[in-house]
């Protein structure tokens, strides 16, 4: 049994369909512009799938997250795959990629959706999870292919989303403090995609609710999580939020009183990826090397439910 009650990321690891849309793509197949998209948003293009699978992307980062953790997968102890556009209804991908990985069978694998909050869910919930078992680490992977959602005649929504995944390992620490946060207010309107055969499965949303609800939610998020820290937002050096748009971190940097260079930005390259795009951010981060041991984060993600999720990190 674990009994250590941080939390350390000990690798992490992306991957994006080579395939990229850019706004003028886009402005081919539906009434937009890249002016508007890119003023609005800050997306610049996005990645779409083509013959790849949401397994494929996730088994890629999966594998990258690994591999740069030098991780011995007998050493992992949960599989916990965040989506909300899973391959299959059942089974989970979780457990697709327990077997694709090679992971060990007597571990919990499976899928949690929690929209664009599900990355960090997902850590809370693995966490949790390592509490109870006597492997070292956990695997939490953030994964969309949300092109395969889009309503492409609807300018409001095809233009933000993308495609990717973002994985890390994780193991519990007592040398890396960790607080989090997560919540839901429950609402099927404002943003939602049914299920239902026979109903258009797309993605449907009032951006402008969301927005309202994201620049209210997310400032809240991170003074409850540096509450519990002991913390004031000059001591944070790097705030994550979820990509979805650059107005939105643009007004939490207002909110908190924190400049936009403490906010890492990615979301030009990549659209909103929902649950993989803070993970994709880490892992972006890490690899441009704006991550250096003992730096302090806070991560927050936001999203259909609605539901937020957010969480101190130290490196
Ligand atoms: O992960 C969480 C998921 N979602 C989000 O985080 C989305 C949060 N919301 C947003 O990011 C913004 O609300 C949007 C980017 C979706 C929309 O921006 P906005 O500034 O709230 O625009 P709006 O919806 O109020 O629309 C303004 C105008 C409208 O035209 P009229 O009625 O003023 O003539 C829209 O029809 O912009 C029009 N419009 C577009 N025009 C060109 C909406 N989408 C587009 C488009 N291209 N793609």
């Amino acid at each position: 049994m674990n009994i250590k009650k941080g939390l350390r990321i000990v690798s992490v690891g992306h991957y994006a369909p080579a395939n990229t849309v850019t706004n003028d793509d886009l402005s081919k197949i539906v009434d937009t512009n890249d002016e508007w998209i890119s003023s609005r948003t800050g997306i610049r293009r996005r990645h779409f799938v083509e013959d790849e699978t949401g397994i494929d992307l996730a088994y890629n980062a999966a594998k990258s997250a690994i591999e740069k953790g030098n991780i011995d997968i007998s050493d992992i102890g949960a599989c916990v795959v965040a989506t909300v556009r899973a391959d299959y209804v059942t089974p989970a991908m979780a457990c697709v990629l327990q077997k694709k990985l090679g992971l060990n069978t007597d571990i919990p694998c499976f899928d949690i959706n929690a929209a664009c909050s599900g990355f960090m869910y997902g850590i809370q919930i693995a966490r949790g999870l390592l509490f109870q078992s006597d492997k070292k680490y956990a695997l939490v992977i953030g994964v969309e292919t949300l092109s395969k959602i889009l309503n492409m005649e609807d300018r409001g929504s095809c233009v933000l989303f993308g495609d990717g995944a973002g994985a890390a390992i994780i193991e519990l620490s007592d040398d890396h403090k960790f607080y989090g946060d997560m919540g839901a207010k429950g609402d099927e309107e404002v943003l939602f995609c049914p299920n239902d055969p026979g109903i258009d499965r797309y993605v449907s949303m009032k951006g402008s609710d969301v927005f309202k609800f994201a620049v209210s939610t997310v400032p809240k998020s991170i003074f409850t999580i540096l509450d519990k820290a002991g913390l004031q937002p000059d001591d944070i050096d790097v705030y994550v939020c979820h990509q979805a748009n650059k107005r939105i971190i643009e007004s939490v940097s207002k909110k908190i009183k924190q400049p936009m260079e403490k906010f890492f930005i990615n979301l030009d390259e990549y659209g909103n990826t929902s649950s993989a795009s803070i993970p994709i951010a880490l892992s972006e981060m890490m690899e441009k090397g704006l991550i250096k041991p003992g730096m302090k984060m806070i991560c927050v993600g936001f999203g259909a439910g609605l539901t937020w999720g957010g969480a101190y990190l130290e490196w």
